[in-house]
């Protein structure tokens, strides 16, 4: 395992781009990438990257999963296919530059701002819209903002509000239906070229990294604030999670996972 994964991250590919996250290398046609998923989740307060033994390979099937679950409901994403445990084909996009928040009850940022208890459940699902700008260290912007600075327009956005509130609908529902809460998450989005039309697809990853998720009986934190705020190792989070999603490979060793 570990000789594969070197052999995939010093092969002839070239690296795009590398965040706490993912690696993104040139795929083998011009109009695709492949991500890389990296075992490291980083706290953004102190900006420590903790490692997280297994998480990469984890969330390359969860995001795989749930891409391919929106994608069955008419939802399209950049995903094409997984290539190895931590790596997938994607479409590559032309990106909006812009984080999209889908927030059902309060957590995180969002108490911080109104000084709300968190675990409030929200009165309706609150979209709420950030520039991807590390310098300026995502800033929460307004739709005006959106379209008087031309990060997307006024029907592109339309597009993303549909998109966004679809996807949290059938997202609640399937993890609730595995004892789960879906408190918020992230999607990105980018643009997709077709034939004389231009489309709005989920871009980026959709995993524990990108998700405040919590254990529906006890509230326990199974995402990535459960490793960094409880120091959880990931077999009491993003194992968890894509065990009661059922898929975990048939033949799956755990301690395949962490080596
Ligand atoms: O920090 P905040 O409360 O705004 O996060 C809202 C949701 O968006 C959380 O699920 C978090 O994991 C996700 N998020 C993300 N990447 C960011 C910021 C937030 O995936 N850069």
């Amino acid at each position: 395992m570990a000789s594969i994964l070197k052999m995939n991250l010093s092969g002839k590919r070239k690296q795009l781009y590398e965040g706490s996250s993912k690696i993104l290398f040139e795929g083998p046609d011009s109009d695709t990438i492949i991500a890389h998923f990296k075992d490291e989740v980083t706290v953004a307060s102190t900006n420590e990257t903790i490692a997280v033994a297994g998480k990469g390979a984890l969330n390359n099937r969860i995001s795989e999963y749930l891409m391919l679950k929106l994608d069955s409901l008419g939802i399209a994403t950049h995903f094409i296919k997984n290539i190895n445990m931590r790596e997938q084909l994607v479409r590559r996009l032309d990106v909006i530059p812009l984080q999209v928040v889908i927030r059902n009850v309060a957590a995180g940022d969002i108490c911080t701002r109104f000084g709300m208890e968190e675990g409030v459940v929200l009165p309706k699902p609150i979209i709420e819209f950030f520039l991807k700008s590390t310098n300026l260290k995502d800033p929460l912007v307004t739709e005006d903002h959106i379209e008087a600075f031309g990060w997307a327009g006024a029907f592109e956005m339309e597009e993303i509000r549909n998109i966004a509130i679809r996807a949290n609908d059938f997202l609640t529902g399937l993890f609730l239906g595995c004892g789960i809460r879906l408190i918020d998450f992230k999607l990105e989005f980018g643009r997709s070229f077709g034939h004389d039309f231009e489309q709005v697809i989920i871009a980026d990853e959709i995993t524990p990294d990108t998700c405040r998720l919590w254990d529906m009986k006890t509230n326990v934190k199974m995402d990535q604030e459960g490793v960094k705020l409880e120091g959880f190792p990931p077999d009491k989070g993003y194992l968890e999670i894509a065990r009661r999603l059922g898929i975990l490979p048939e033949t799956s060793n755990v301690e395949e996972l962490y080596s």
